[in-house]
């Protein structure tokens, strides 16, 4: 396991949350800073700096070209920054819409699964438009995305069609009346926001999570890295973390032994320690709430 300093990079996403909340104010009603607070919030939770941003090449933030190994390639995430013309700039909240909740770009093309549309499908159409409007007030940035690394069939966007139809479930998760309302806040931040699953439930030879065994960990998450089991398994999940000591390694990246989360995850805590106590005690409640899925060995992580 690798230790998390407090890096440059986490100083420079607040700067970059920071510099949003100013534009927006500067630029009164223009864009309703309500709106964009909410949104920032989100897109920490979510984490869409990190894949968006190709930090080992000191790419500038959002403007994409960070590599994702995949068992079936190299994926390159694109541009999200507004710039018009190799950017986002020219969307309109329609076209973003589609993209996160059906996974089709402007032009009407499939985007791959690397791009996690199979959880941001299941937030709401005010989540969405929050995180468009924050997106707006970020600095726009001239590059190029890159072409991904991907060789037939799998680099074909044609056969996603085929794919969709088993895998993929498209709409906004709808509460469950059966819980209370913290439960069914940590079930929408961990399932459509921060997308946990996408990262701790293993996938199958077609690259799609295999749902009857969620969050059970995955010995080929990404980057080639394996994931740790995170259900309630005693033996080989997390069963003996309390709520408590998930919502600090959410908060801090600290576990109860003492060791520091890396890999991937430190990425993701970079976003979840932004978010309220309130709302990762929710996640860590959802998550003690999981089946406990044993697993044949605990994956090294
Ligand atoms: C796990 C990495 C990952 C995360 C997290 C992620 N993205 Fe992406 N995103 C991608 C990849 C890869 C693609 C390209 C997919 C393709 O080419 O089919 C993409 C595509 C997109 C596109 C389409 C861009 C275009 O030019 O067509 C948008 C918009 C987008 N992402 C926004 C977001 C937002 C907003 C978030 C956070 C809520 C986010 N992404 C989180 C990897 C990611
Ligand atoms: C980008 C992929 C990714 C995402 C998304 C992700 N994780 Fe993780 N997670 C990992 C990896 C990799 C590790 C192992 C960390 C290590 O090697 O130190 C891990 C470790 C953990 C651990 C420690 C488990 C242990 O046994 O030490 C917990 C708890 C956890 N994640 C919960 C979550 C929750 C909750 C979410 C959603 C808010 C989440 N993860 C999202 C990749 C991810």
């Amino acid at each position: 396991m690798t230790g998390r300093a407090m890096d440059g990079e986490g100083a420079a996403r607040r700067v970059l949350v920071a510099a949003a909340l100013f534009v927006a104010s500067a630029a009164g009603a223009a864009a309703d800073e309500a709106q964009v607070q909410r949104g920032a919030y989100l897109f920490a939770a979510a984490d869409c700096v990190g894949c968006h941003t190709d930090v080992k090449s000191k790419g500038a933030p959002l403007a994409g070209g960070r590599p994702l190994a995949t068992p079936f390639g190299t994926f390159y995430s694109p541009n999200i920054t507004p710039d018009k013309a190799t950017g986002i700039g020219n969307w309109s909240l329609a076209d973003f819409r589609r993209a996160l909740r059906e996974g089709i770009s402007p032009d009407g093309y499939y985007y791959f699964p690397v791009f996690p549309f199979t959880s941001f499908t299941k937030m709401t159409d005010e989540d969405i438009a929050d995180l468009f409007a924050f997106l707006q007030t970020q600095k726009p940035v001239a590059q190029p995305s890159k072409p991904h690394d991907v060789n037939p069939p799998f680099s074909w966007r044609f056969t996603l069609a085929g794919w969709r139809m088993p895998f993929f479930k498209q709409g906004p998760l709808e509460p469950d009346a059966g819980r209370d309302a913290a439960w069914n806040r940590g079930r929408y931040l961990a399932e459509a926001v921060a997308h946990c699953g996408e990262c701790h439930t293993p996938r199958n030879v077609l690259g799609a999570l295999e749902q009857s065994r969620a969050y059970s960990g995955d010995p080929k998450g990404p980057d080639g890295q394996s994931t740790p089991n995170i259900t309630p398994d005693f033996r080989t999940g997390i069963g003996n973390w309390t709520v408590a000591d998930i919502t600090k390694v959410l908060k801090t990246g600290e576990t109860p032994d003492f060791d520091e989360v890396g890999h991937g995850m430190a990425e993701v805590v970079k976003g979840t320690a932004q978010l309220t106590d309130d709302d990762r005690t929710a996640i860590a409640t959802y998550l003690k709430s999981l089946p406990p899925v044993s697993t044949p060995k605990k994956p090294a992580a």
